[in-house]
């Protein structure tokens, strides 16, 4: 495309870590294109919203933010193109357009290519929608726009086969392929060449990862990347309970720049519950898992997801997932009230748990899972982490924060930045709260 001049693109980024890798992806092709980013929306020349379908919530946040816009750029004498991209898009099509008369493209998660073209039309008064899924694209050849100091992330599958009967994400990113083993590594070491200090593998489900050429799997990927650069800290999300392979959990034990945390969704602490969630384990397959991983690795950081009031959840199902918090003490846990989405499974099963109900079901879950959380994190007291410097803490410049190998946040005060992003320091930990640990460096 012929350009005179330079467009602005400001981006919003809504979801998962994958749609923020997509927003870097979008952004590097766009760059290709002749657009610019921006971090001010007033002197934008397109607005994209790239958005999140996984709960009711997540898509009413966006319609709000539309009907803003609208009103926002109603008197605005340059015309604003407004798009909405990711999960929403693919989901709601150019229906999109006909609920929001502002929306002018409506781009899904595999048709980013098409973005630059879309815009110029857009910007002729042509609106376009994009949304076909693809059983290849993984935007291997894309160079994403980074513009994180310390940590990159880098998308190594695409989609989901796995069809968990509540989720939305099949639908709205297609089936699973992964992006090639060498292709990886290489973008790794170039990473790391670029002086990102911590890479994080993303996926729906990264443990089900297969590169059918060299016949590659996950263990084989992340070993691969771990020696491929052993200053890097190397972390992933999120695996699925049902392929976490004792090969997996025996590699990350022996590469010590394979970050000792594991992202591993549960969902619910009821066998019955996670039948008719499609889960693909039961809870003694799960525990087993916690149990292995523990005994390779005693001191790893255990983190997991909960759906709250799934239909048909008794409230003995309830407390089996209370029961299996106890049991497993996770260190950190998101928890979630199960929120009905359209053509779903689930969406077929009554959704019979009152929406109080629900809530007080998830609160009882969020107080024990903030109390396991406070006691894990107090017994840190006097333990030495190795932490990345990230930046000044949003409360006092004077103190800065950084993530242990465990992904947890610390804060310790480094006085005139003695210290700077990307650097690794030992810090002794002080105290805690529920999320936090505080402490001091030490030599
Ligand atoms: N692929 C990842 C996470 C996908 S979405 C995995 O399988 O773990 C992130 C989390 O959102 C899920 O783990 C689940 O806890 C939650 N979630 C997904 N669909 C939901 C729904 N319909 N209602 C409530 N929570 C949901
Ligand atoms: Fe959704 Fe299940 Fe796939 Fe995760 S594994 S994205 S919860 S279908
Ligand atoms: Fe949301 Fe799509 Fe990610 S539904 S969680 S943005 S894959």
């Amino acid at each position: 495309m012929e350009m005179t001049e330079t467009y602005k693109l400001y981006i919003e980024t809504y979801g998962c870590q994958m749609n923020l890798n997509d927003t870097e992806i979008v952004s590097g092709i766009m760059r290709e294109h002749g657009w610019e980013t921006t971090d001010n929306i007033d002197n934008a020349d397109a607005v994209l919203l790239n958005t999140c379908s996984v709960r009711e919530n997540a898509e009413s946040r966006i319609f709000k933010r539309l009907t803003h816009f609208s009103q926002k750029f109603k008197k605005r004498k340059n015309k604003l193109i407004v798009g909405v991209i990711g999960c929403m898009a693919e989901r709601f099509n150019e229906r999109l357009i006909d609920i929001q008369d502002i929306v002018s493209i409506v781009v899904g998660p595999d048709e980013y290519r098409k973005l630059p073209i879309l815009l110029e039309h857009a910007m002729g008064g042509v609106k376009g929608v994009a949304v076909e899924l693809s059983k290849v694209e993984t935007y291997e050849d894309i160079i994403p726009l980074r513009t994180d100091g310390v940590n990159a992330w880098l998308s190594i599958m695409r989609g989901c086969n796995n069809f968990c009967s509540y989720c939305v994400v099949p639908y709205t990113r297609g089936r699973e392929r992964s992006r090639s083993h060498t292709s990886i590594v290489e973008e790794v070491a170039s990473l790391a060449a670029k002086g990102f200090k911590e890479i994080t593998l993303l996926g729906q489900n990264v443990n089900s990862y297969h590169d059918k050429e060299l016949n590659k799997d996950f263990a084989d990927l992340i070993s691969d990347c771990a020696i491929a650069v052993p200053q890097v800290r190397i972390r992933y999300t999120t695996s699925h309970p049902r392929d976490m392979s004792d090969r997996l959990i025996e590699v990350m034990a022996s590469h010590d720049n394979i970050c000792k945390h594991i992202h591993l969704p549960v969902q619910s602490g009821s066998d019955r519950v996670l039948k008719m969630m499609n889960r693909g384990y039961n809870r003694e397959h799960y525990l087993g898992r916690i149990s292995k991983i523990r005994e390779l690795m005693p001191n790893i950081a255990i983190t997991t997801d909960i759906i709250a009031g799934f239909p048909g959840e008794t409230l003995e199902d309830h407390q089996l997932t209370l029961s299996l918090l106890q049991e497993v003490k996770y260190s950190g846990a998101f928890m979630f009230k199960y929120s009905p989405r359209e053509n779903t499974k689930a969406f077929d099963m009554p959704d019979d748990i009152p929406e109080e109900e629900k809530l007080r079901r998830l609160n009882e879950i969020i107080d024990l899972q903030n109390k396991i959380a406070k006691e894990i994190n107090h017994h840190e007291k006097g333990n030495i982490h190795r932490v990345l410097v990230e930046c000044p803490s949003k409360r006092n410049p004077e103190d800065w924060m950084g993530r242990s190998d465990t992904n947890k946040v610390v804060i310790f005060p480094n006085p005139d930045a003695k210290f700077s992003q990307g650097d690794y320091v030992n810090v002794k930990i002080k105290r805690s709260s529920s999320a936090t640990l505080f402490g001091e460096i030490v030599e």
